[in-house]
């Protein structure tokens, strides 16, 4: 089985967007291989120095993976702070790039560019996700595309080390989640979080029903056309083809039955991460220490090895 490895800023809620197009592929996905799930928390402190945010988002994105549906007991689930090699191996990493190298990297050329000032942890964030994959001899790396140029600086990280102390390290490929729809927001925009137009994956009905009523509908057209996007990614062609000419104009009605259609998603999907505590996560994730650094430290003892620091 071939090994897949990515990698989740814990960053705030979840939208339905974020479950079409990211949560629901990675579970089907997932499954199809050995994988690694890490919550990349030294990467999130690049841009947070909240203590108790950080450490609601790390206990957030932990159990919305869980109650996604990925399987705990295959997939290994792991906090990257638990495992220093990672932090270690990415120091190695930084010796053997150059500063001009790094500077081409989008993250750190879009702060710049808006005319912020990079720490340098920003600056060196592209050697620590290559340090996060390349420690697991990771095959496949699915990201989002904003990511793909992250993976690329991974193989090159892999490549510059192979050839200063030999065949150390395999290229990993990413797998861009490419052919998953973008999903509309409540004003037809792409859903995003930082547009405020988004519909929480796990929240009450209530907050599902508010967001919905809120969809920016026209007064003219015969079908709501920003409430129909949202609702093809529930029901079929056919009957939903149905309901709209059943319903046609009577918007309230069909957002009615939207509401009803998400919080038939939704609500098994609740309840499951409802029922899950803060232990069971804790207990999880330190299982997932245990595996992920069986793994990490074999191979940080090789490294050391070869780059001459084991004497
Ligand atoms: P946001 O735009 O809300 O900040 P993120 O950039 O944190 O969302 O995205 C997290 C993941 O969810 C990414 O893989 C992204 O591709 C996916 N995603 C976010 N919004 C949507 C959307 N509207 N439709 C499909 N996928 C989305
Ligand atoms: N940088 C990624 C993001 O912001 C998260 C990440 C960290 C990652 N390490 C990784 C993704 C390793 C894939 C593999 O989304």
């Amino acid at each position: 089985m071939q090994r897949l490895l990515t990698g989740l800023q814990p960053s705030g809620m979840l939208h339905i967007g974020n479950y079409f197009g990211a949560l629901k592929p990675f579970v089907e996905l997932s499954k199809e291989y050995e994988s690694f799930l890490m919550i990349a928390d030294y990467h999130a402190l690049t841009t947070l120095r909240a203590p108790a945010e950080l450490r609601t988002n790390i206990m957030n994105v932990a159990k919305d993976y869980v109650a996604a549906g990925i399987d705990t007991s295959a997939a290994v689930i792991f906090k990257q702070s638990d495992v220093p090699e990672h932090t270690e191996l990415a120091w190695i990493f930084e010796c053997l790039v150059t500063v001009p190298f790094l500077m081409q990297a989008h993250a750190y050329k879009d702060k710049v560019a808006k005319g912020l000032e990079a720490n340098a942890g920003l600056f060196n964030y592209p050697m620590l996700m290559a340090a996060d994959i390349l420690l697991y001899d990771t095959d496949v790396v699915p990201v989002g595309s904003d990511q793909q140029q992250h993976v690329e600086y991974a193989r090159e990280a892999a490549m510059k080390f192979n050839n200063a102390f030999g065949e150390t390290f395999k290229e990993p490929k990413e797998r861009i989640m490419r052919d998953v729809a973008i999903v509309p927001g409540t004003d037809g925009k792409k859903m995003s979080k930082s547009y405020g137009n988004t519909i929480p994956l796990f929240g009450t009905k209530d907050e599902i029903a508010k967001a919905v009523m809120s969809i920016v509908t026209d007064s003219n057209a015969e079908s709501p056309e920003h409430v129909y996007a949202i609702h093809a990614l529930l029901r079929d062609r056919d009957s939903l083809g149905e309901l709209y000419t059943a319903n046609k104009g009577k918007y309230k009605a069909l957002k009615d039955a939207l509401v009803e259609d998400i919080e038939a998603l939704v609500a098994p999907m609740r309840e499951k991460r409802d029922a899950i505590t803060d232990d069971e996560m804790r207990r999880m994730l330190a299982d997932g220490a245990e595996r992920a650094r069986m793994l990490a430290s074999a191979k940080m003892n090789a490294v050391r090895a070869k780059i001459g620091v084991t004497i």
